[in-house]
Protein backbone atom coordinates (compact mmCIF):
# COMPACT_ATOMS: atom_id res chain seq x y z
CA UNK A 1 0.00 0.00 0.00
CA UNK A 2 2.73 2.32 1.15
CA UNK A 3 4.44 1.51 -2.27
CA UNK A 4 1.70 3.14 -4.03
CA UNK A 5 2.23 6.53 -2.70
CA UNK A 6 5.80 6.64 -2.33
CA UNK A 7 7.11 10.38 -0.42
CA UNK A 8 10.20 10.02 -0.81
CA UNK A 9 9.99 11.85 -3.86
CA UNK A 10 7.63 15.12 -2.29
CA UNK A 11 9.24 18.04 -2.95
CA UNK A 12 9.28 21.08 -0.29
CA UNK A 13 6.46 23.45 -0.18
CA UNK A 14 6.06 25.80 -2.68
CA UNK A 15 5.40 29.78 -2.06
CA UNK A 16 1.71 30.52 -3.57
CA UNK A 17 1.49 33.02 -6.30
CA UNK A 18 1.51 36.10 -4.36
CA UNK A 19 -1.21 38.11 -5.93
CA UNK A 20 -3.83 35.54 -5.79
CA UNK A 21 -3.35 34.53 -2.22
CA UNK A 22 -5.40 31.43 -2.02
CA UNK A 23 -6.34 29.64 -4.99
CA UNK A 24 -5.11 25.71 -5.69
CA UNK A 25 -2.34 23.46 -4.58
CA UNK A 26 0.34 22.46 -6.76
CA UNK A 27 1.50 18.46 -6.52
CA UNK A 28 3.84 18.74 -8.89
CA UNK A 29 6.17 18.87 -10.91
CA UNK A 30 8.22 19.82 -8.21
CA UNK A 31 10.53 22.83 -8.56
CA UNK A 32 13.66 22.39 -11.28
CA UNK A 33 16.89 23.59 -11.24
CA UNK A 34 17.51 26.97 -10.36
CA UNK A 35 18.71 27.99 -13.78
CA UNK A 36 15.38 26.87 -15.30
CA UNK A 37 11.78 27.63 -13.34
CA UNK A 38 9.66 25.13 -12.75
CA UNK A 39 6.44 23.74 -14.73
CA UNK A 40 4.83 25.37 -12.03
CA UNK A 41 5.30 29.02 -13.20
CA UNK A 42 3.33 28.27 -15.81
CA UNK A 43 -0.10 29.82 -14.41
CA UNK A 44 1.15 33.06 -12.85
CA UNK A 45 0.07 35.20 -15.52
CA UNK A 46 -1.96 37.80 -14.74
CA UNK A 47 -5.83 37.08 -14.10
CA UNK A 48 -8.51 39.15 -14.28
CA UNK A 49 -10.12 40.71 -11.27
CA UNK A 50 -11.62 37.87 -9.52
CA UNK A 51 -10.44 37.95 -5.99
CA UNK A 52 -13.55 37.83 -4.66
CA UNK A 53 -15.20 35.08 -6.50
CA UNK A 54 -12.14 33.14 -5.20
CA UNK A 55 -12.34 33.52 -1.78
CA UNK A 56 -13.19 30.61 -0.01
CA UNK A 57 -11.38 28.38 -2.00
CA UNK A 58 -8.35 27.45 -0.50
CA UNK A 59 -5.00 26.92 -2.21
CA UNK A 60 -2.73 24.63 -0.43
CA UNK A 61 1.25 24.35 -1.66
CA UNK A 62 2.75 21.69 -2.00
CA UNK A 63 5.00 20.05 -4.33
CA UNK A 64 4.47 16.90 -4.74
CA UNK A 65 6.54 15.59 -7.79
CA UNK A 66 10.30 14.71 -8.73
CA UNK A 67 11.85 17.28 -10.69
CA UNK A 68 13.05 14.56 -13.42
CA UNK A 69 14.07 15.97 -16.69
CA UNK A 70 14.50 13.99 -19.72
CA UNK A 71 13.54 13.92 -23.23
CA UNK A 72 9.54 13.63 -24.47
CA UNK A 73 8.25 13.65 -27.93
CA UNK A 74 6.22 16.78 -28.90
CA UNK A 75 2.80 16.79 -29.97
CA UNK A 76 1.83 17.57 -34.02
CA UNK A 77 -1.80 17.57 -34.18
CA UNK A 78 -3.18 20.89 -34.60
CA UNK A 79 -6.13 22.92 -34.04
CA UNK A 80 -8.22 25.43 -35.82
CA UNK A 81 -7.44 27.45 -32.09
CA UNK A 82 -5.17 30.52 -32.84
CA UNK A 83 -4.17 33.70 -31.30
CA UNK A 84 -6.44 36.44 -32.83
CA UNK A 85 -9.21 34.42 -33.17
CA UNK A 86 -12.31 36.27 -32.79
CA UNK A 87 -15.57 34.85 -31.82
CA UNK A 88 -18.47 36.10 -30.78
CA UNK A 89 -19.42 35.21 -26.90
CA UNK A 90 -22.72 36.74 -27.07
CA UNK A 91 -24.25 34.21 -29.22
CA UNK A 92 -22.74 31.03 -27.46
CA UNK A 93 -23.29 32.30 -23.41
CA UNK A 94 -23.65 29.11 -21.50
CA UNK A 95 -22.77 26.75 -24.55
CA UNK A 96 -19.13 27.31 -24.72
CA UNK A 97 -18.75 23.47 -24.53
CA UNK A 98 -20.53 23.04 -27.20
CA UNK A 99 -17.94 24.07 -29.55
CA UNK A 100 -14.70 23.99 -27.53
CA UNK A 101 -13.81 20.39 -26.00
CA UNK A 102 -13.16 20.80 -22.44
CA UNK A 103 -15.18 17.92 -20.99
CA UNK A 104 -15.46 14.45 -22.22
CA UNK A 105 -18.04 14.53 -25.14
CA UNK A 106 -20.26 11.12 -26.09
CA UNK A 107 -18.56 11.35 -29.84
CA UNK A 108 -15.98 10.61 -31.79
CA UNK A 109 -14.98 13.38 -34.13
CA UNK A 110 -11.50 14.33 -32.58
CA UNK A 111 -12.03 18.03 -32.88
CA UNK A 112 -11.01 20.73 -29.79
CA UNK A 113 -12.30 24.06 -31.03
CA UNK A 114 -14.91 24.66 -33.45
CA UNK A 115 -16.08 27.98 -32.84
CA UNK A 116 -16.48 30.23 -35.68
CA UNK A 117 -14.25 32.69 -35.96
CA UNK A 118 -12.99 35.83 -37.74
CA UNK A 119 -9.08 36.98 -38.31
CA UNK A 120 -9.32 40.72 -37.42
CA UNK A 121 -5.99 41.56 -36.79
CA UNK A 122 -3.42 42.42 -39.25
CA UNK A 123 -0.26 41.99 -37.37
CA UNK A 124 -0.03 39.62 -34.53
CA UNK A 125 2.69 40.06 -32.37
CA UNK A 126 3.46 36.29 -30.60
CA UNK A 127 4.66 36.31 -27.21
CA UNK A 128 6.65 33.35 -25.77
CA UNK A 129 4.61 30.63 -23.97
CA UNK A 130 4.50 31.52 -20.51
CA UNK A 131 5.68 27.97 -19.68
CA UNK A 132 9.44 27.74 -19.66
CA UNK A 133 9.45 24.29 -21.16
CA UNK A 134 10.46 25.84 -24.34
CA UNK A 135 13.57 27.18 -22.71
CA UNK A 136 14.03 24.16 -20.92
CA UNK A 137 14.06 22.36 -24.51
CA UNK A 138 16.76 24.27 -25.55
CA UNK A 139 18.95 22.78 -23.13
CA UNK A 140 17.54 19.60 -23.81
CA UNK A 141 16.36 18.85 -20.84
CA UNK A 142 12.33 19.20 -19.80
CA UNK A 143 10.44 17.93 -17.29
CA UNK A 144 9.34 13.88 -17.08
CA UNK A 145 5.80 15.47 -17.05
CA UNK A 146 4.84 19.16 -18.83
CA UNK A 147 2.29 20.70 -17.54
CA UNK A 148 0.59 20.52 -13.87
CA UNK A 149 -1.04 18.26 -11.45
CA UNK A 150 -2.90 20.00 -8.95
CA UNK A 151 -5.80 19.72 -6.14
CA UNK A 152 -8.13 22.37 -5.19
CA UNK A 153 -10.51 22.62 -2.39
CA UNK A 154 -14.03 23.63 -3.26
CA UNK A 155 -16.39 24.27 -0.41
CA UNK A 156 -19.21 23.40 -2.75
CA UNK A 157 -20.49 23.19 -6.52
CA UNK A 158 -20.62 26.29 -7.54
CA UNK A 159 -16.35 26.37 -6.64
CA UNK A 160 -16.05 22.86 -8.31
CA UNK A 161 -17.55 24.71 -11.43
CA UNK A 162 -15.09 27.76 -11.04
CA UNK A 163 -12.23 25.30 -9.77
CA UNK A 164 -12.47 23.30 -13.12
CA UNK A 165 -12.51 26.19 -15.76
CA UNK A 166 -9.93 28.14 -13.37
CA UNK A 167 -7.68 28.71 -16.25
CA UNK A 168 -10.67 30.03 -18.69
CA UNK A 169 -10.87 33.71 -18.53
CA UNK A 170 -13.49 35.97 -20.75
CA UNK A 171 -12.97 39.77 -19.95
CA UNK A 172 -15.71 41.83 -18.57
CA UNK A 173 -17.17 38.45 -17.50
CA UNK A 174 -17.45 38.18 -13.64
CA UNK A 175 -17.74 34.06 -13.71
CA UNK A 176 -16.26 33.07 -16.35
CA UNK A 177 -16.92 29.34 -15.79
CA UNK A 178 -20.67 29.99 -16.33
CA UNK A 179 -20.11 30.74 -19.76
CA UNK A 180 -19.30 26.59 -19.68
CA UNK A 181 -21.58 25.60 -16.98
CA UNK A 182 -25.02 27.70 -17.20
CA UNK A 183 -26.69 25.74 -19.73
CA UNK A 184 -25.89 22.39 -17.69
CA UNK A 185 -28.73 20.10 -15.79
CA UNK A 186 -27.84 18.23 -12.42
CA UNK A 187 -27.25 15.04 -14.41
CA UNK A 188 -25.35 16.82 -17.48
CA UNK A 189 -23.10 18.34 -14.49
CA UNK A 190 -22.55 15.16 -12.62
CA UNK A 191 -21.66 13.40 -15.82
CA UNK A 192 -19.20 15.82 -17.01
CA UNK A 193 -17.50 15.76 -13.09
CA UNK A 194 -17.36 12.34 -13.04
CA UNK A 195 -19.96 12.53 -10.11
CA UNK A 196 -22.52 9.87 -9.39
CA UNK A 197 -25.94 12.53 -9.59
CA UNK A 198 -26.74 12.15 -6.16
CA UNK A 199 -23.27 14.45 -5.27
CA UNK A 200 -24.90 17.57 -7.49
CA UNK A 201 -27.11 18.17 -4.72
CA UNK A 202 -27.41 18.67 -1.29
CA UNK A 203 -24.85 20.16 0.81
CA UNK A 204 -21.61 18.51 -0.11
CA UNK A 205 -17.59 19.78 -0.34
CA UNK A 206 -15.39 18.71 -3.17
CA UNK A 207 -11.68 18.46 -4.32
CA UNK A 208 -10.89 18.17 -7.56
CA UNK A 209 -7.59 16.91 -8.81
CA UNK A 210 -5.87 17.23 -11.87
CA UNK A 211 -3.02 16.48 -14.16
CA UNK A 212 -2.96 18.17 -17.09
CA UNK A 213 -0.49 17.57 -19.81
CA UNK A 214 0.18 20.52 -22.34
CA UNK A 215 0.56 20.54 -26.24
CA UNK A 216 0.22 23.13 -27.65
CA UNK A 217 0.32 27.20 -26.74
CA UNK A 218 0.04 30.55 -28.01
CA UNK A 219 -0.19 34.40 -26.79
CA UNK A 220 0.16 37.37 -28.04
CA UNK A 221 0.71 40.66 -27.40
CA UNK A 222 -2.69 42.28 -26.14
CA UNK A 223 -4.20 44.28 -28.73
CA UNK A 224 -3.24 48.39 -28.44
CA UNK A 225 -6.33 50.89 -28.60
CA UNK A 226 -6.22 51.63 -32.77
CA UNK A 227 -4.28 48.06 -33.73
CA UNK A 228 -3.73 47.08 -37.30
CA UNK A 229 -6.86 45.39 -38.43
CA UNK A 230 -7.91 43.92 -41.82
CA UNK A 231 -9.14 46.15 -43.95
CA UNK A 232 -12.60 44.41 -44.23
CA UNK A 233 -12.74 45.36 -40.59
CA UNK A 234 -11.41 48.58 -40.76
CA UNK A 235 -14.07 49.67 -43.44
CA UNK A 236 -16.86 48.83 -41.04
CA UNK A 237 -15.94 50.01 -37.84
CA UNK A 238 -17.91 53.68 -38.41
CA UNK A 239 -20.51 51.07 -37.84
CA UNK A 240 -20.12 51.51 -34.29
CA UNK A 241 -22.21 54.55 -32.51
CA UNK A 242 -21.73 55.74 -29.16
CA UNK A 243 -25.02 55.46 -27.55
CA UNK A 244 -26.62 52.50 -29.99
CA UNK A 245 -26.55 49.33 -28.45
CA UNK A 246 -27.77 47.59 -31.51
CA UNK A 247 -25.18 49.10 -33.72
CA UNK A 248 -22.61 46.73 -31.32
CA UNK A 249 -24.68 43.81 -31.79
CA UNK A 250 -25.04 43.61 -35.31
CA UNK A 251 -21.14 44.66 -35.56
CA UNK A 252 -20.64 41.05 -33.27
CA UNK A 253 -22.46 39.36 -35.41
CA UNK A 254 -19.89 39.99 -38.15
CA UNK A 255 -16.87 40.21 -36.48
CA UNK A 256 -16.85 38.77 -33.13
CA UNK A 257 -17.21 40.37 -29.26
CA UNK A 258 -14.14 38.69 -27.91
CA UNK A 259 -10.38 37.77 -29.52
CA UNK A 260 -8.08 35.01 -28.08
CA UNK A 261 -5.28 36.21 -26.75
CA UNK A 262 -3.69 33.27 -25.45
CA UNK A 263 -4.55 29.51 -24.87
CA UNK A 264 -3.25 26.08 -23.91
CA UNK A 265 -4.40 22.65 -25.66
CA UNK A 266 -3.89 19.39 -24.79
CA UNK A 267 -5.14 16.77 -22.37
CA UNK A 268 -5.77 16.52 -18.43
CA UNK A 269 -7.04 14.05 -16.27
CA UNK A 270 -9.31 14.42 -13.23
CA UNK A 271 -11.16 13.14 -10.37
CA UNK A 272 -13.59 14.49 -7.41
CA UNK A 273 -13.71 13.98 -4.56
CA UNK A 274 -16.98 14.00 -2.31
CA UNK A 275 -16.83 15.06 1.18
CA UNK A 276 -19.10 15.89 3.90
CA UNK A 277 -18.79 19.20 4.90
CA UNK A 278 -17.53 17.98 8.30
CA UNK A 279 -15.07 15.64 7.06
CA UNK A 280 -13.66 18.11 4.24
CA UNK A 281 -13.17 20.77 6.78
CA UNK A 282 -11.04 18.56 9.00
CA UNK A 283 -9.19 17.55 5.87
CA UNK A 284 -8.65 21.42 4.71
CA UNK A 285 -7.41 22.27 7.79
CA UNK A 286 -5.11 19.32 8.25
CA UNK A 287 -3.55 19.72 4.55
CA UNK A 288 -3.79 23.94 5.13
CA UNK A 289 -1.67 24.25 7.78
CA UNK A 290 0.60 21.16 7.42
CA UNK A 291 0.76 20.74 3.21
CA UNK A 292 0.90 17.74 1.07
CA UNK A 293 4.57 17.13 1.72
CA UNK A 294 3.85 16.58 5.21
CA UNK A 295 1.61 13.91 5.16
CA UNK A 296 2.60 10.72 5.50
CA UNK A 297 1.71 8.46 2.46
CA UNK A 298 -0.67 6.62 4.38
CA UNK A 299 -2.41 9.18 6.12
CA UNK A 300 -2.41 11.03 2.20
CA UNK A 301 -4.08 7.87 0.67
CA UNK A 302 -6.67 7.53 3.60
CA UNK A 303 -7.87 11.10 2.60
CA UNK A 304 -8.76 10.22 -0.74
CA UNK A 305 -9.76 6.69 0.04
CA UNK A 306 -13.53 5.84 0.59
CA UNK A 307 -12.36 5.79 4.14
CA UNK A 308 -12.66 9.56 4.07
CA UNK A 309 -14.48 10.78 1.14
CA UNK A 310 -18.61 10.13 0.59
CA UNK A 311 -17.98 9.25 -3.18
CA UNK A 312 -15.15 9.03 -5.25
CA UNK A 313 -15.05 10.26 -8.73
CA UNK A 314 -14.75 8.72 -12.34
CA UNK A 315 -11.29 9.51 -13.26
CA UNK A 316 -12.11 11.02 -16.63
CA UNK A 317 -10.45 12.51 -19.43
CA UNK A 318 -10.42 16.30 -20.61
CA UNK A 319 -11.26 15.13 -23.90
CA UNK A 320 -13.00 12.28 -22.95
CA UNK A 321 -10.97 9.75 -24.56
CA UNK A 322 -11.58 6.22 -23.98
CA UNK A 323 -8.09 4.59 -24.44
CA UNK A 324 -6.58 7.39 -21.43
CA UNK A 325 -9.62 6.60 -19.39
CA UNK A 326 -9.40 2.73 -19.37
CA UNK A 327 -5.29 3.29 -18.70
CA UNK A 328 -6.35 4.99 -15.61
CA UNK A 329 -8.90 2.59 -14.20
CA UNK A 330 -6.73 -0.29 -14.68
CA UNK A 331 -3.09 1.23 -13.73
CA UNK A 332 -4.04 3.94 -11.17
CA UNK A 333 -5.96 1.41 -9.29
CA UNK A 334 -4.87 1.40 -5.42
CA UNK A 335 -5.37 -1.34 -2.58
CA UNK A 336 -6.31 0.63 0.75
CA UNK A 337 -6.88 -1.34 3.12
CA UNK A 338 -10.46 -3.19 2.19
CA UNK A 339 -10.70 -0.92 -0.69
CA UNK A 340 -9.89 -0.96 -4.00
CA UNK A 341 -10.25 2.39 -6.62
CA UNK A 342 -8.88 3.96 -9.00
CA UNK A 343 -7.14 7.54 -7.48
CA UNK A 344 -5.33 9.86 -9.45
CA UNK A 345 -3.70 10.27 -5.97
CA UNK A 346 -1.39 7.66 -6.80
CA UNK A 347 0.31 9.51 -9.26
CA UNK A 348 1.32 11.58 -6.77
CA UNK A 349 5.44 11.38 -7.12
CA UNK A 350 5.12 8.10 -9.19
CA UNK A 351 8.09 9.43 -11.80
CA UNK A 352 6.80 5.76 -13.73
CA UNK A 353 3.37 6.26 -14.04
CA UNK A 354 4.05 10.30 -15.20
CA UNK A 355 6.25 9.61 -17.61
CA UNK A 356 3.84 7.16 -19.35
CA UNK A 357 0.83 9.36 -18.83
CA UNK A 358 2.98 12.23 -20.66
CA UNK A 359 2.19 10.00 -23.67
CA UNK A 360 -1.04 8.94 -23.47
CA UNK A 361 -2.09 12.64 -23.24
CA UNK A 362 -2.19 13.93 -26.31
CA UNK A 363 -3.36 17.50 -27.91
CA UNK A 364 -7.25 16.88 -27.81
CA UNK A 365 -8.58 19.09 -25.44
CA UNK A 366 -8.90 23.01 -24.54
CA UNK A 367 -7.12 23.39 -21.44
CA UNK A 368 -6.72 26.94 -21.01
CA UNK A 369 -7.90 30.27 -22.70
CA UNK A 370 -7.98 34.12 -22.21
CA UNK A 371 -10.66 35.60 -24.46
CA UNK A 372 -10.42 39.92 -24.86
CA UNK A 373 -13.19 42.29 -26.02
CA UNK A 374 -11.99 43.68 -29.04
CA UNK A 375 -13.05 47.48 -28.32
CA UNK A 376 -9.01 48.03 -29.20
CA UNK A 377 -10.12 47.64 -33.09
CA UNK A 378 -12.06 50.79 -32.53
CA UNK A 379 -9.43 54.06 -32.95
CA UNK A 380 -11.92 56.24 -31.00
CA UNK A 381 -12.15 56.16 -27.43
CA UNK A 382 -15.79 56.63 -27.24
CA UNK A 383 -16.04 53.65 -29.75
CA UNK A 384 -14.09 51.86 -27.73
CA UNK A 385 -15.74 52.87 -24.40
CA UNK A 386 -19.33 52.38 -26.14
CA UNK A 387 -17.95 49.03 -26.99
CA UNK A 388 -17.31 48.00 -23.76
CA UNK A 389 -20.16 48.98 -22.26
CA UNK A 390 -22.00 47.14 -24.34
CA UNK A 391 -20.03 44.57 -24.31
CA UNK A 392 -20.60 44.53 -20.21
CA UNK A 393 -24.35 44.91 -20.13
CA UNK A 394 -24.98 42.38 -22.57
CA UNK A 395 -22.65 39.68 -20.05
CA UNK A 396 -24.54 40.69 -16.88
CA UNK A 397 -28.01 40.30 -18.67
CA UNK A 398 -27.00 36.77 -19.24
CA UNK A 399 -25.39 36.24 -16.27
CA UNK A 400 -28.17 37.11 -14.55
CA UNK A 401 -30.88 35.21 -16.56
CA UNK A 402 -28.70 32.34 -16.74
CA UNK A 403 -28.02 31.78 -13.05
C1 LIG B 1 -23.50 7.85 -26.36
O1 LIG B 1 -24.59 8.13 -27.23
C2 LIG B 1 -25.21 6.95 -27.72
C3 LIG B 1 -26.27 7.36 -28.74
O2 LIG B 1 -26.86 8.56 -28.41
C4 LIG B 1 -25.81 6.17 -26.55
O3 LIG B 1 -26.41 4.99 -27.01
C5 LIG B 1 -24.68 5.83 -25.57
O4 LIG B 1 -25.22 5.18 -24.45
C6 LIG B 1 -23.96 7.07 -25.14
N1 LIG B 1 -22.82 6.72 -24.34
C7 LIG B 1 -22.51 7.35 -23.22
C8 LIG B 1 -21.29 6.88 -22.51
O5 LIG B 1 -23.18 8.28 -22.78
C1 LIG C 1 3.79 44.43 -36.92
O1 LIG C 1 4.11 44.60 -35.54
C2 LIG C 1 5.48 44.75 -35.29
C3 LIG C 1 5.69 44.80 -33.80
O2 LIG C 1 4.67 45.53 -33.17
C4 LIG C 1 5.99 46.01 -36.01
O3 LIG C 1 7.39 46.12 -35.80
C5 LIG C 1 5.70 45.88 -37.49
O4 LIG C 1 6.07 47.07 -38.14
C6 LIG C 1 4.23 45.64 -37.72
N1 LIG C 1 3.97 45.40 -39.14
C7 LIG C 1 2.92 45.94 -39.76
C8 LIG C 1 2.76 45.57 -41.19
O5 LIG C 1 2.10 46.64 -39.19
C1 LIG D 1 -25.56 6.91 -6.66
O1 LIG D 1 -25.48 6.97 -5.26
C2 LIG D 1 -26.67 6.56 -4.60
C3 LIG D 1 -26.51 6.82 -3.13
O2 LIG D 1 -25.28 6.36 -2.66
C4 LIG D 1 -26.93 5.08 -4.92
O3 LIG D 1 -28.14 4.68 -4.32
C5 LIG D 1 -27.02 4.93 -6.43
O4 LIG D 1 -27.15 3.55 -6.75
C6 LIG D 1 -25.82 5.49 -7.12
N1 LIG D 1 -26.03 5.46 -8.55
C7 LIG D 1 -25.11 5.02 -9.39
C8 LIG D 1 -25.49 5.06 -10.83
O5 LIG D 1 -24.04 4.59 -9.03
C1 LIG E 1 -6.69 8.48 -27.34
O1 LIG E 1 -5.40 8.46 -26.74
C2 LIG E 1 -4.57 7.44 -27.26
C3 LIG E 1 -3.34 7.41 -26.41
O2 LIG E 1 -2.66 8.64 -26.44
C4 LIG E 1 -4.30 7.72 -28.72
O3 LIG E 1 -3.47 6.72 -29.26
C5 LIG E 1 -5.63 7.76 -29.46
O4 LIG E 1 -5.41 8.13 -30.79
C6 LIG E 1 -6.58 8.73 -28.82
N1 LIG E 1 -7.91 8.56 -29.40
C7 LIG E 1 -8.64 9.57 -29.84
C8 LIG E 1 -9.98 9.23 -30.37
O5 LIG E 1 -8.23 10.71 -29.84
Amino acid sequence: MRGSLPSSQVGPRRPLCPQVPTRRARLSPAPAPASSPGPGKMRRGPRGPRGCSLAGVTLLAAALGAVLLLCSATAAAASSLHTGAAINVFSRYGYFAISMRVVPRNETDRWIFREPSVNVFKNITALPPRSPSAAARHNGRVPVFEGDFHMEFCDNLRQLLQAYFRDFQVERLERPWSAFTASWSRNAMAKHLGLNATYVAGSHCYVLVRVARHRESGRMAPAQPGVPVEDFVAKDRDLVVPGDTESVVEWVKSFGSHYVASYVTGNSLYQVFVYTPHIYRRIKERLKTQGVAALSAVELASYFSPWYAEHMGRIQSASGNYTVEAWAASQLRVNFYFFAYPSLIKLHGDVGLLKTLDGLLQNEAVLQLDLRTLAPVFQSPERRHWFNEVVDNQLKLWEVNMS
